[in-house]
Protein backbone atom coordinates (compact mmCIF):
# COMPACT_ATOMS: atom_id res chain seq x y z
CA UNK A 1 0.00 0.00 0.00
CA UNK A 2 0.92 3.37 -0.96
CA UNK A 3 0.74 6.20 1.14
CA UNK A 4 0.32 10.18 -0.19
CA UNK A 5 3.18 12.42 0.96
CA UNK A 6 2.20 14.91 3.53
CA UNK A 7 0.53 17.71 1.78
CA UNK A 8 2.23 21.29 1.19
CA UNK A 9 0.41 24.02 0.98
CA UNK A 10 0.41 27.74 -0.60
CA UNK A 11 -2.18 30.38 0.09
CA UNK A 12 -1.88 33.36 -2.75
CA UNK A 13 -2.99 37.07 -1.28
CA UNK A 14 -2.18 40.21 -0.17
CA UNK A 15 0.51 38.87 3.01
CA UNK A 16 0.99 41.91 5.85
CA UNK A 17 3.21 41.72 8.97
CA UNK A 18 5.53 43.32 10.64
CA UNK A 19 9.52 42.65 11.28
CA UNK A 20 9.68 45.33 14.11
CA UNK A 21 8.10 47.33 16.50
CA UNK A 22 6.29 50.39 14.55
CA UNK A 23 7.04 53.59 15.46
CA UNK A 24 4.09 55.81 17.20
CA UNK A 25 2.28 57.87 14.49
CA UNK A 26 4.38 57.01 11.81
CA UNK A 27 1.98 56.28 8.86
CA UNK A 28 5.49 55.35 6.45
CA UNK A 29 7.15 52.91 8.66
CA UNK A 30 9.89 50.25 7.30
CA UNK A 31 8.53 47.95 10.10
CA UNK A 32 5.32 46.63 8.08
CA UNK A 33 5.95 44.06 5.40
CA UNK A 34 3.64 43.91 2.74
CA UNK A 35 3.75 42.09 0.02
CA UNK A 36 0.44 42.22 -2.11
CA UNK A 37 -0.10 38.85 -4.45
CA UNK A 38 1.95 36.63 -3.18
CA UNK A 39 2.34 32.91 -2.12
CA UNK A 40 2.94 32.16 1.77
CA UNK A 41 4.39 28.61 1.13
CA UNK A 42 3.76 26.23 4.16
CA UNK A 43 5.60 22.99 4.86
CA UNK A 44 3.83 19.55 5.38
CA UNK A 45 5.41 20.08 9.21
CA UNK A 46 2.74 23.12 9.41
CA UNK A 47 6.09 25.97 9.18
CA UNK A 48 6.12 28.30 6.70
CA UNK A 49 8.80 27.80 4.53
CA UNK A 50 8.68 31.48 2.57
CA UNK A 51 7.34 33.49 0.39
CA UNK A 52 7.40 34.24 -3.12
CA UNK A 53 6.11 36.44 -6.21
CA UNK A 54 6.30 33.42 -8.74
CA UNK A 55 2.94 30.60 -8.57
CA UNK A 56 4.62 27.70 -7.03
CA UNK A 57 5.28 24.17 -8.22
CA UNK A 58 2.84 21.41 -8.78
CA UNK A 59 4.06 20.21 -5.42
CA UNK A 60 2.26 22.51 -3.38
CA UNK A 61 -1.58 22.73 -2.85
CA UNK A 62 -2.94 25.64 -4.07
CA UNK A 63 -5.32 27.77 -2.62
CA UNK A 64 -5.68 31.13 -4.80
CA UNK A 65 -6.98 33.84 -2.03
CA UNK A 66 -5.95 36.83 -4.69
CA UNK A 67 -7.74 40.11 -3.45
CA UNK A 68 -7.52 38.96 0.28
CA UNK A 69 -5.88 39.70 3.31
CA UNK A 70 -3.46 37.33 4.83
CA UNK A 71 -2.81 37.85 7.97
CA UNK A 72 -0.65 35.93 11.20
CA UNK A 73 -3.43 35.05 13.18
CA UNK A 74 -3.89 37.23 16.19
CA UNK A 75 -2.95 36.93 19.78
CA UNK A 76 -5.23 37.85 22.46
CA UNK A 77 -2.90 38.18 25.40
CA UNK A 78 -5.55 38.59 28.45
CA UNK A 79 -9.12 36.63 28.05
CA UNK A 80 -11.13 34.54 30.33
CA UNK A 81 -13.07 31.49 28.89
CA UNK A 82 -15.73 30.93 31.71
CA UNK A 83 -16.77 34.66 31.03
CA UNK A 84 -18.57 34.29 27.63
CA UNK A 85 -21.46 33.09 29.81
CA UNK A 86 -21.46 37.07 31.03
CA UNK A 87 -20.11 39.04 28.56
CA UNK A 88 -22.24 42.39 27.41
CA UNK A 89 -23.39 42.62 31.04
CA UNK A 90 -25.63 45.13 32.21
CA UNK A 91 -24.37 48.13 34.69
CA UNK A 92 -21.59 47.53 36.88
CA UNK A 93 -18.09 48.85 37.80
CA UNK A 94 -15.18 46.07 37.93
CA UNK A 95 -15.84 44.90 41.76
CA UNK A 96 -19.52 44.59 41.28
CA UNK A 97 -19.71 43.01 38.11
CA UNK A 98 -17.38 40.41 39.57
CA UNK A 99 -19.50 40.17 42.55
CA UNK A 100 -22.84 40.29 40.36
CA UNK A 101 -21.99 38.39 37.16
CA UNK A 102 -18.84 36.53 36.66
CA UNK A 103 -18.67 34.86 40.29
CA UNK A 104 -21.58 33.06 39.70
CA UNK A 105 -20.60 31.55 36.40
CA UNK A 106 -17.29 30.54 37.19
CA UNK A 107 -18.74 28.64 40.31
CA UNK A 108 -20.46 25.96 37.18
CA UNK A 109 -16.82 25.32 36.30
CA UNK A 110 -16.27 22.81 38.70
CA UNK A 111 -18.65 20.75 36.55
CA UNK A 112 -16.12 19.04 34.69
CA UNK A 113 -18.66 18.69 31.99
CA UNK A 114 -19.11 22.67 32.03
CA UNK A 115 -15.94 22.99 32.14
CA UNK A 116 -15.40 20.78 28.96
CA UNK A 117 -18.11 22.40 26.92
CA UNK A 118 -17.04 25.83 27.67
CA UNK A 119 -13.32 25.35 26.51
CA UNK A 120 -14.02 23.80 23.57
CA UNK A 121 -16.62 26.84 22.50
CA UNK A 122 -14.47 29.35 23.86
CA UNK A 123 -11.64 27.90 21.48
CA UNK A 124 -13.87 27.20 18.70
CA UNK A 125 -15.39 31.25 18.94
CA UNK A 126 -11.58 32.52 19.41
CA UNK A 127 -10.64 30.74 16.05
CA UNK A 128 -13.53 31.61 13.88
CA UNK A 129 -12.74 35.40 15.31
CA UNK A 130 -9.27 35.09 13.90
CA UNK A 131 -7.60 34.30 17.41
CA UNK A 132 -4.84 32.05 17.33
CA UNK A 133 -2.94 32.16 20.26
CA UNK A 134 -4.24 33.30 23.62
CA UNK A 135 -3.17 34.01 27.08
CA UNK A 136 -6.65 32.38 29.40
CA UNK A 137 -8.30 32.83 32.47
CA UNK A 138 -9.94 29.63 33.04
CA UNK A 139 -11.38 29.07 36.96
CA UNK A 140 -10.35 28.70 40.29
CA UNK A 141 -11.36 24.59 39.40
CA UNK A 142 -7.82 22.86 38.53
CA UNK A 143 -10.52 20.62 35.83
CA UNK A 144 -11.33 23.89 34.00
CA UNK A 145 -7.44 23.93 33.40
CA UNK A 146 -6.98 20.95 31.87
CA UNK A 147 -10.21 21.14 29.87
CA UNK A 148 -8.94 23.76 28.52
CA UNK A 149 -5.37 22.65 28.04
CA UNK A 150 -6.55 19.70 26.56
CA UNK A 151 -8.87 21.41 24.12
CA UNK A 152 -5.77 23.24 22.61
CA UNK A 153 -4.19 20.23 22.29
CA UNK A 154 -6.59 19.01 20.30
CA UNK A 155 -6.99 21.79 18.19
CA UNK A 156 -3.20 22.70 17.96
CA UNK A 157 -3.21 26.04 19.26
CA UNK A 158 -0.58 27.81 21.39
CA UNK A 159 -2.25 28.65 24.83
CA UNK A 160 -0.86 30.02 27.63
CA UNK A 161 -3.17 29.23 31.08
CA UNK A 162 -3.06 27.92 34.68
CA UNK A 163 -5.48 27.37 37.31
CA UNK A 164 -6.87 30.86 39.17
CA UNK A 165 -5.40 31.04 42.23
CA UNK A 166 -7.95 32.97 44.60
CA UNK A 167 -7.95 31.65 48.80
CA UNK A 168 -9.95 34.88 50.51
CA UNK A 169 -12.50 37.58 49.25
CA UNK A 170 -14.23 35.21 47.08
CA UNK A 171 -17.51 33.06 48.00
CA UNK A 172 -17.00 29.91 49.14
CA UNK A 173 -17.29 27.43 45.85
CA UNK A 174 -14.57 30.10 44.29
CA UNK A 175 -11.69 29.53 47.26
CA UNK A 176 -9.00 27.49 47.01
CA UNK A 177 -6.57 27.19 49.83
CA UNK A 178 -2.12 27.73 49.41
CA UNK A 179 -1.69 24.07 50.01
CA UNK A 180 -4.04 22.31 47.91
CA UNK A 181 -3.70 24.82 45.16
CA UNK A 182 0.00 24.53 45.03
CA UNK A 183 -0.44 20.98 44.84
CA UNK A 184 -2.70 21.39 41.56
CA UNK A 185 -0.53 23.50 40.38
CA UNK A 186 2.22 20.98 40.62
CA UNK A 187 0.73 18.73 39.07
CA UNK A 188 -0.54 20.88 35.96
CA UNK A 189 2.71 22.09 35.47
CA UNK A 190 4.36 18.72 35.22
CA UNK A 191 1.75 17.39 32.64
CA UNK A 192 1.35 20.31 30.89
CA UNK A 193 3.68 23.33 30.87
CA UNK A 194 5.96 22.26 27.17
CA UNK A 195 3.97 19.56 26.30
CA UNK A 196 2.75 20.51 22.57
CA UNK A 197 2.08 23.97 22.05
CA UNK A 198 1.16 24.30 25.82
CA UNK A 199 2.46 26.50 29.03
CA UNK A 200 1.71 26.88 31.96
CA UNK A 201 1.06 30.78 33.63
CA UNK A 202 0.71 31.03 37.19
CA UNK A 203 -2.29 32.53 37.77
CA UNK A 204 -2.70 35.26 40.20
CA UNK A 205 -6.72 36.67 40.22
CA UNK A 206 -5.90 40.12 41.25
CA UNK A 207 -4.04 40.74 44.97
CA UNK A 208 -7.41 41.13 46.54
CA UNK A 209 -8.15 37.80 46.29
CA UNK A 210 -5.32 35.83 47.29
CA UNK A 211 -3.21 35.96 50.85
CA UNK A 212 -0.05 37.15 51.58
CA UNK A 213 0.85 33.63 51.65
CA UNK A 214 -0.41 32.45 48.88
CA UNK A 215 0.93 35.12 46.48
CA UNK A 216 4.17 33.92 48.24
CA UNK A 217 3.23 30.40 47.16
CA UNK A 218 2.85 31.52 43.62
CA UNK A 219 6.28 34.02 43.60
CA UNK A 220 8.41 30.51 44.76
CA UNK A 221 6.56 28.64 41.55
CA UNK A 222 7.97 31.62 38.99
CA UNK A 223 11.37 31.44 41.20
CA UNK A 224 11.56 27.61 40.59
CA UNK A 225 11.37 27.77 37.25
CA UNK A 226 11.51 30.80 35.06
CA UNK A 227 9.94 29.12 31.88
CA UNK A 228 6.50 29.64 33.94
CA UNK A 229 4.60 32.44 32.44
CA UNK A 230 2.87 34.63 35.12
CA UNK A 231 -0.61 36.59 34.32
CA UNK A 232 -2.99 38.63 36.96
CA UNK A 233 -5.12 41.89 36.51
CA UNK A 234 -3.21 45.32 37.96
CA UNK A 235 -4.81 48.73 38.42
CA UNK A 236 -7.95 48.26 36.75
CA UNK A 237 -10.18 50.39 38.58
CA UNK A 238 -10.15 53.38 41.43
CA UNK A 239 -11.88 51.40 44.03
CA UNK A 240 -9.96 48.11 43.60
CA UNK A 241 -7.17 50.10 43.42
CA UNK A 242 -8.15 51.58 47.11
CA UNK A 243 -8.96 48.09 48.53
CA UNK A 244 -5.97 46.67 47.33
CA UNK A 245 -3.84 49.68 49.59
CA UNK A 246 -6.10 48.81 52.75
CA UNK A 247 -5.51 45.33 52.17
CA UNK A 248 -1.70 45.52 51.34
CA UNK A 249 -0.43 48.98 53.40
CA UNK A 250 3.41 47.80 53.75
CA UNK A 251 3.14 47.77 50.03
CA UNK A 252 4.35 51.13 47.96
CA UNK A 253 1.77 50.22 45.34
CA UNK A 254 -0.64 48.03 43.63
CA UNK A 255 1.94 46.63 41.14
CA UNK A 256 4.61 46.68 44.19
CA UNK A 257 2.49 44.15 45.83
CA UNK A 258 3.33 41.73 42.92
CA UNK A 259 6.58 43.14 42.74
CA UNK A 260 7.56 42.18 46.38
CA UNK A 261 6.91 38.58 45.98
CA UNK A 262 8.92 38.26 42.91
CA UNK A 263 5.93 37.83 40.46
CA UNK A 264 6.94 39.91 37.82
CA UNK A 265 9.27 38.86 35.34
CA UNK A 266 9.77 38.62 31.46
CA UNK A 267 7.33 35.98 31.32
CA UNK A 268 4.38 38.12 33.28
CA UNK A 269 1.10 39.36 32.00
CA UNK A 270 -0.31 41.99 33.71
CA UNK A 271 -3.60 43.42 32.21
CA UNK A 272 -4.85 46.89 32.33
CA UNK A 273 -2.02 48.99 34.27
CA UNK A 274 -3.96 52.03 33.87
CA UNK A 275 -3.55 53.47 36.95
CA UNK A 276 0.19 53.34 37.67
CA UNK A 277 2.42 55.81 38.44
CA UNK A 278 6.10 56.31 37.29
CA UNK A 279 7.83 54.39 39.54
CA UNK A 280 5.52 51.83 38.95
CA UNK A 281 6.39 52.08 35.01
CA UNK A 282 10.09 52.07 35.89
CA UNK A 283 9.45 49.20 37.93
CA UNK A 284 7.82 47.25 34.85
CA UNK A 285 9.64 48.22 32.19
CA UNK A 286 12.98 46.83 34.30
CA UNK A 287 11.03 43.61 35.08
CA UNK A 288 10.43 42.84 31.62
CA UNK A 289 6.81 42.16 32.04
CA UNK A 290 3.79 43.20 29.24
CA UNK A 291 1.32 45.16 30.01
CA UNK A 292 -2.13 43.64 28.45
CA UNK A 293 -4.06 46.59 27.37
CA UNK A 294 -7.77 46.36 27.28
CA UNK A 295 -9.86 48.58 26.08
CA UNK A 296 -12.94 47.12 24.93
CA UNK A 297 -13.00 46.53 28.66
CA UNK A 298 -11.51 49.67 30.16
CA UNK A 299 -14.61 51.10 28.34
CA UNK A 300 -17.46 49.17 28.82
CA UNK A 301 -16.33 48.77 32.88
CA UNK A 302 -15.84 52.21 33.13
CA UNK A 303 -12.36 51.43 33.93
CA UNK A 304 -10.07 54.52 32.68
CA UNK A 305 -7.88 55.06 29.33
CA UNK A 306 -4.97 53.36 29.19
CA UNK A 307 -1.96 55.80 28.62
CA UNK A 308 0.23 54.00 25.56
CA UNK A 309 2.34 56.66 25.07
CA UNK A 310 3.50 56.54 28.93
CA UNK A 311 3.88 53.14 28.68
CA UNK A 312 6.37 53.43 25.57
CA UNK A 313 8.22 56.07 26.85
CA UNK A 314 8.69 53.72 29.92
CA UNK A 315 10.03 51.08 27.92
CA UNK A 316 7.66 47.98 28.86
CA UNK A 317 5.51 46.41 25.90
CA UNK A 318 1.86 46.42 25.81
CA UNK A 319 -0.34 43.72 23.75
CA UNK A 320 -4.10 43.74 22.78
CA UNK A 321 -6.45 41.89 24.75
CA UNK A 322 -10.23 41.61 24.61
CA UNK A 323 -10.19 40.73 28.25
CA UNK A 324 -13.84 39.11 27.09
CA UNK A 325 -16.45 39.01 29.74
CA UNK A 326 -15.54 42.72 30.86
CA UNK A 327 -14.49 43.10 27.26
CA UNK A 328 -17.41 42.97 24.58
CA UNK A 329 -16.34 41.17 22.23
CA UNK A 330 -13.51 38.15 20.71
CA UNK A 331 -13.03 40.15 17.45
CA UNK A 332 -9.29 41.45 18.07
CA UNK A 333 -10.18 44.11 15.13
CA UNK A 334 -12.81 45.13 17.73
CA UNK A 335 -10.53 45.47 20.33
CA UNK A 336 -8.07 47.28 18.41
CA UNK A 337 -10.76 49.88 16.60
CA UNK A 338 -11.74 50.56 20.53
CA UNK A 339 -7.74 50.97 21.44
CA UNK A 340 -7.76 53.71 18.69
CA UNK A 341 -10.87 55.44 20.58
CA UNK A 342 -9.18 55.31 24.01
CA UNK A 343 -6.17 57.01 22.46
CA UNK A 344 -8.43 59.72 20.90
CA UNK A 345 -9.90 60.37 24.05
CA UNK A 346 -6.57 61.21 25.33
CA UNK A 347 -5.88 63.30 22.33
CA UNK A 348 -3.60 60.96 20.55
CA UNK A 349 -3.54 58.63 17.19
CA UNK A 350 -2.95 55.00 17.07
CA UNK A 351 -1.98 54.14 13.92
CA UNK A 352 -2.99 50.85 12.18
CA UNK A 353 0.47 49.52 12.54
CA UNK A 354 1.12 50.14 16.08
CA UNK A 355 -2.55 48.39 17.08
CA UNK A 356 -1.65 45.30 14.42
CA UNK A 357 1.47 44.91 15.72
CA UNK A 358 0.10 44.40 19.71
CA UNK A 359 -2.15 41.83 18.00
CA UNK A 360 0.63 39.68 16.45
CA UNK A 361 4.29 40.18 16.50
CA UNK A 362 4.71 42.64 19.59
CA UNK A 363 2.14 40.30 21.73
CA UNK A 364 4.16 36.98 20.42
CA UNK A 365 8.02 39.09 21.62
CA UNK A 366 6.36 40.17 24.93
CA UNK A 367 5.59 36.15 25.59
CA UNK A 368 9.29 35.06 23.78
CA UNK A 369 7.14 33.81 21.40
CA UNK A 370 7.96 35.36 18.26
CA UNK A 371 10.10 32.27 16.95
CA UNK A 372 6.72 30.49 16.45
CA UNK A 373 4.10 33.12 16.16
CA UNK A 374 3.12 36.33 15.45
CA UNK A 375 4.06 36.78 11.65
CA UNK A 376 4.60 35.49 8.85
CA UNK A 377 8.52 34.95 8.81
CA UNK A 378 10.02 31.57 7.36
CA UNK A 379 10.49 29.03 10.12
CA UNK A 380 7.39 30.14 12.55
CA UNK A 381 4.15 27.85 12.78
CA UNK A 382 1.60 28.99 10.11
CA UNK A 383 -0.58 30.15 12.10
CA UNK A 384 -2.43 32.59 9.94
CA UNK A 385 -5.57 34.10 8.44
CA UNK A 386 -7.42 34.78 5.26
CA UNK A 387 -9.92 37.91 5.66
CA UNK A 388 -12.27 40.15 3.01
CA UNK A 389 -10.78 43.49 2.76
CA UNK A 390 -14.42 44.30 3.35
CA UNK A 391 -17.47 42.74 3.87
CA UNK A 392 -20.90 44.12 3.10
CA UNK A 393 -21.39 47.84 1.20
CA UNK A 394 -20.61 50.30 3.58
CA UNK A 395 -17.13 48.79 3.83
CA UNK A 396 -16.83 47.88 0.51
CA UNK A 397 -17.60 51.65 -0.23
CA UNK A 398 -14.86 52.86 2.00
CA UNK A 399 -12.66 50.12 0.46
CA UNK A 400 -13.03 51.82 -3.14
CA UNK A 401 -11.99 55.05 -2.35
CA UNK A 402 -9.05 54.35 0.02
CA UNK A 403 -5.70 55.80 -1.20
CA UNK A 404 -2.75 54.78 0.03
CA UNK A 405 -1.99 51.32 2.22
CA UNK A 406 -2.28 52.72 5.75
CA UNK A 407 -5.67 54.54 4.59
CA UNK A 408 -6.75 50.83 3.87
CA UNK A 409 -5.92 48.62 6.41
CA UNK A 410 -6.97 51.33 8.88
CA UNK A 411 -10.59 51.09 7.33
CA UNK A 412 -10.43 47.53 7.73
CA UNK A 413 -9.53 47.25 11.26
CA UNK A 414 -12.42 50.12 11.74
CA UNK A 415 -15.00 48.15 9.99
CA UNK A 416 -14.26 44.17 9.64
CA UNK A 417 -15.09 41.64 12.02
CA UNK A 418 -15.45 38.04 11.83
CA UNK A 419 -17.93 38.15 8.90
CA UNK A 420 -14.77 39.34 7.34
CA UNK A 421 -12.89 35.88 8.34
CA UNK A 422 -12.57 33.28 5.48
CA UNK A 423 -10.59 30.67 7.20
CA UNK A 424 -8.43 30.39 9.76
CA UNK A 425 -5.37 27.52 10.09
CA UNK A 426 -3.18 26.67 12.57
CA UNK A 427 0.34 25.11 12.19
CA UNK A 428 -1.11 25.35 8.54
CA UNK A 429 -4.20 22.83 9.25
CA UNK A 430 -7.65 24.27 8.40
CA UNK A 431 -9.18 24.90 11.58
CA UNK A 432 -12.17 27.21 10.17
CA UNK A 433 -14.08 27.77 7.18
CA UNK A 434 -16.34 30.58 6.68
CA UNK A 435 -19.97 28.89 5.68
CA UNK A 436 -21.15 32.00 3.82
CA UNK A 437 -20.11 33.45 0.60
N1 LIG B 1 -9.98 41.70 38.16
C1 LIG B 1 -10.08 40.56 38.85
N2 LIG B 1 -10.80 39.65 38.17
C2 LIG B 1 -11.16 40.23 37.02
C3 LIG B 1 -11.92 39.79 35.89
O1 LIG B 1 -12.41 38.68 35.82
N3 LIG B 1 -12.07 40.70 34.90
C4 LIG B 1 -11.54 41.93 34.94
N4 LIG B 1 -11.71 42.77 33.92
N5 LIG B 1 -10.84 42.37 35.99
C5 LIG B 1 -10.65 41.54 37.01
ZN1 LIG C 1 -9.44 40.08 32.97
Amino acid sequence: MTTSPPTRLALRGDLLDFTARPGWAQLEDPAVRFRPDHWLLIEADGRIAGVQAEEPDASWTKRDHSGQLILPGFIDTHVHCPQLDVIASYGAELLDWLNTYTFPAETRYADPAVAKFGAERFLDALLAQGTTSAVVFPTVHKVSAETLFEAAAARGMRLITGKVLMDRHAPDALRDDVLHAERDCIDLIQRFHGRDRLAYAVTVRFAPTSTPEQLAMAGALCRADASLYMQTHVAENRSEVDWVAQLFPQARSYLDVYAREGLLHPKAVLAHGIWLDDEDRRVLAASGAQVAHCPSSNLFLGSGLFDWVAAREAGYAVSAASDVGGGTSLSMQRTLADAYKVQALGGRRLTAWAALHAATLGAAEGLGLQQEIGSLAAGTLADVCIWDWAHGPVAQARDAVVRGLHERVFAWLTLSDDRNLVASYVAGQPCYQRQHP
